[in-house]
């Protein structure tokens, strides 16, 4: 039996970590390994491999995999542990259904609440997307101009839920942005929310967003059901 090649070898960790900066840390760097396929779906991660490597006790460890399994990262199961997800979970047109939900609540509390400074801030990230060629990058620069706008609300409880559901997306846009062409169309959908954002017009924003989360869920709906996707869908 041939040895499988260990998850974590290509993780580096740069001297001692500070006991209080020790989830952050592991969090981040499992969540870059994991966006960026360096840790392949199914791949499983043992609390005390990780606590070896990063030099710290199994308790931060055990959050951050926490983190990571809310982000939709990870499935944490009683027998096998945490296992990294596959990249389709479960139902898209669900997961896009409750997304439209939150992220339409939020970016109604926020409009209100926004500064020219956040305007400003959304309109660079707007750019840099118009720039960007790197697809991990244009599913970063996504998820931050999307919560740029949804900044200012104040429940911070939705928010966290809201910038779940994109960390979920950008994991999936990265490996089939290209496939699906989905970049460029979204940009004027930016550009239209950032606008009507900019004239704090409330009700305009959210049926802008929902259109554009909509035409998302019909471009991965139709994507998922091409052969082409049928190889990446590990389970379920
Ligand atoms: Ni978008």
């Amino acid at each position: 039996m041939t040895q499988k090649p260990n998850p974590l070898s290509s993780i580096k960790v740069n001297g001692p970590i500070p006991a209080h900066l020790a989830r952050s840390v592991i969090e981040e760097t499992l969540r870059a390994a994991i966006l960026d396929g360096r840790i392949p779906c199914g791949a499983a991660l043992r609390q005390q491999d990780l606590a070896d490597l990063f030099g710290v006790s199994r308790m931060p460890v055990r959050e951050a995999l926490r983190q990571l399994e809310a982000q939709a990262l990870l499935s944490v199961t009683a027998h096998k542990g945490a296992v990294v997800a596959p990249l389709v979970q479960g139902d898209a047109v669900e997961t896009y259904a409750l997304r439209i939900l939150l992220e339409s609540e939020a970016l109604r509390l926020s409009i209100p609440l926004l500064e020219d400074a956040d305007i400003e801030q959304a309109n660079r990230y707007i750019d840099e997307l118009e720039r960007e060629q790197d697809y991990t990058e244009i599913g970063r620069l996504n998820r931050l101009f999307h919560m740029s706008l949804y900044s200012k609300a104040p429940n911070r409880r939705l928010l966290k839920l809201v910038e779940d559901g994109l960390i979920e997306e950008e994991r999936f846009l990265r490996f089939n942005l290209e496939a699906m062409g989905l970049g460029k169309l979204s940009q004027e959908d930016h550009r239209a929310l950032l606008r009507a954002a900019e004239e704090r017009d409330v009700e305009k924003s959210v049926t802008l967003l929902e259109h554009h989360l909509n035409r998302a869920v019909e471009v991965i709906t139709r994507y998922l059901a091409s052969p082409e996707a049928e190889r990446i869908k590990t389970s379920k």
